[in-house]
């Protein structure tokens, strides 16, 4: 999978993508990630991406040209499945999406700043706009970093057995039973004995009943849709 990201500061990026999984994807090229400046696609000669919007309001908006450019140069180069704008009235990201994204082989991620981008944009080039929680950020980096760390780890290879996907909170609709380490006993608390007992169909069973647990107190109306699906 090749990321294009468009982004008023890339160096935001440097922490997320340089360590442990995300790294080894793309070491091992199974996914590639490269950062455009959208500074880089201004005539301005004092570089501006952002104006005062038309009617006033507060906030300044990102200008449409400088956007229009990254995303041609980028259209010239091959196709792309999605061209992706991160704001917070997106469409919300989920397991289920980032499962289907993950198959993707192009996509560009726009990352929102300012009081938004002009809307000519979101009509013309977008064509999935994404949000990470109902909450705003300063910028739509970190929902960049976000999404493509969701997708990236799910890309065939990217996971050893032991960590694999499927066993994630959400890959079957429940979220994942608690997990323990050595020491067996630590300040008098017990790991659960049941764990410890070397039989695997109890073991898949406590953990099985420990998930659905979980689910029905924490995601009660995934919960409630998962058992009237039976
Ligand atoms: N930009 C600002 N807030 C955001 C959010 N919650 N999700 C995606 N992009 C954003």
């Amino acid at each position: 999978m090749r990321i294009d990201i468009i982004t008023v500061f890339p160096e935001m990026f440097e922490g997320p993508f340089s360590h442990s999984i995300v790294k080894r994807a793309i070491a091992k090229q199974l996914a590639e990630i490269h950062l455009h400046n959208l500074r880089d696609f201004t005539s301005d000669k004092h570089k501006k991406v952002d104006d005062y919007a038309f009617s006033g309001g507060a906030g300044m908006v990102m200008m449409i040209e400088p956007i229009a450019k990254a995303i041609d140069f980028l259209k010239s180069q091959r196709d792309y499945d999605e061209i992706i704008y991160t704001s917070p009235d997106g469409e919300l990201l989920d397991q289920p999406m980032a499962n289907s994204m993950s198959m993707l082989e192009n996509i560009i991620i726009l990352c929102g700043h300012y009081k938004g981008i002009d809307e000519r944009i979101r009509e013309h080039y977008i064509t999935k706009e994404i949000s990470i929680g109902n909450y705003v950020l300063t910028g739509g980096e970190l929902a960049a970093a976000v999404i493509a760390d969701s997708l990236i780890r799910l890309i065939p290879g990217v996971l050893g057995n032991e960590t694999s996907a499927l066993s994630d909170s959400y890959q079957n609709g429940l979220v994942s039973p608690p997990v323990y380490t050595r020491p067996r006993e630590f300040n008098g608390w017990m790991v659960p004995g049941i764990l410890l007992s070397g039989n695997d169909r109890l073991i898949a069973e406590w953990k099985h009943q420990q998930s659905l647990k979980r689910t029905q107190e924490r995601r009660p109306e995934r919960y409630n849709d998962l058992v009237d699906e039976d």
